[in-house]
């Protein structure tokens, strides 16, 4: 995108994402190192910080960190301090990271960031109890918070929690939904599922800097929405990625959605067109979960029904609501305009 002279000075995605995380990373050192050792391992392995035999691998597969610089921005936005946004910070990432860990396993998903899943890579008991862990910690961390907003803030973190775990429940519950029909999955229980899982935490993470940063009500409510519908694109990209991708850049094996027959946007999107494309889609899928040669025409046939291009507007649509809350808040504009570049940067995966 060509640049403006307004925007000369406005830092990258990529730079902003390398400050937040810079800022909280002795914060999430020092809470991953109050784990139990073992789950503190397996906690490192996770965030990309070390190796399955705990050898330190800086750099080596961590996440972008999303959710941190969300929430630092956030507190910045409302004219605070981003410090004091880090204990927010932490419990969003150690949140986002359980999360990932119990999603894999759900989702019998053998890959996460080019290594294998902490399941893979430990069994999956031990990494259901490192995701409790992660999740005990966030809650503990952010409840002694110094000053008066840490029972706000953990209010904030349990609803969104709640809708994490309602919108992971109708995931997995639409796997066994039929493609078409009256027990079809409709395009509102997509959007709330995909609210859900991901949408809650990314609105949760702006809106605990906001709460953490002092700022009333109205302001917290417009920046959690903000989040949510940045969730609803990040999840559209996701849907694209899991069809689309490259394994190479995802880290993750492409298809794994169409084998177990997880009801993405594109698909859904592709059956409702009613084409030619979308009939023979709609016979392949009735038939059986696609096999690896079948995931391939299943792919062609989405594309040729314009689940694709579907999902992509999706994307857009949501980025643009984003956006749009986001300029209705009261914010202040340096961090006004890196909220935008992120959040123009996530969306921007894949359009
Ligand atoms: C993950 O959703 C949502 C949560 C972890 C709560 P997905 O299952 O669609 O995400 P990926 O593709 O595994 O990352
Ligand atoms: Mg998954
Ligand atoms: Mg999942």
């Amino acid at each position: 995108m060509q640049g403006t002279v307004e925007d000369v000075d406005v830092p990258s995605a990529s730079d902003v994402l390398r400050r937040c995380r810079e800022l909280v990373r002795p914060a999430l050192v020092d809470a991953v190192g109050r784990l139990h050792p073992w789950t503190g391992e397996m906690a490192a392995y996770a965030l990309g910080w070390s190796d399955t035999a705990g050898t330190p691998e800086p750099g080596g597969s961590e996440g972008k960190g999303v959710r941190q610089a969300l929430a630092l921005l956030g507190a910045e936005a409302v004219g605070a301090d981003a410090a004091c946004a880090v204990p927010g910070a932490v419990a969003v990432e150690l949140v986002h990271t359980f999360s990932l860990l119990h999603d894999d396993v759900m989702d019998a998903d053998a890959l996460r960031r080019r290594r294998p899943a902490v399941w893979k890579a430990y069994g999956t008991g031990p990494a259901v109890l490192a995701g409790d862990a992660l999740l005990a910690r966030a809650v503990t961390g952010l409840a002694g918070t110094p000053g008066d907003h840490a029972a706000a803030a953990v209010r904030r973190l349990c609803d969104a929690l709640n809708d994490l775990v309602a919108g992971q429940a109708e995931d997995l519950r639409f796997e066994h939904r039929p493609w078409d029909g009256p027990g079809a999955v409709g395009p509102e229980e997509y959007r709330s599922m995909a609210e859900g899982k991901t949408g809650a935490l990314l609105g949760c993470a702006l809106a605990l800097g906001a709460v953490l940063g002092g700022a009333p009500e109205p302001t917290v409510a417009a920046l959690d929405r903000a989040g949510r519908h940045l969730g609803l694109a990040f999840q559209a990209v996701d849907d694209i990625l899991g069809i689309w991708g490259d394994p190479a850049t995802t880290g993750k094996p492409v298809h794994a959605d169409l084998h177990r027959g997880k009801k993405t946007h594109s698909v859904l999107a592709a059956l409702a067109g009613g084409s030619r494309a979308a009939r023979e889609l709609g016979t392949l899928l009735a038939s059986a979960r696609p096999t690896d040669a079948a995931a391939e025409r299943v792919a062609s046939l989405v594309e040729e029904a314009g689940g694709r291009a579907a999902t992509r507007g999706e994307a857009r649509r949501h980025l643009d609501a984003a956006r749009d809350a986001l300029r209705a808040a009261p914010l202040t504009r340096t961090a006004a305009r890196e909220l935008d570049v992120l959040f123009a940067g996530l969306a921007d995966r894949v359009m």
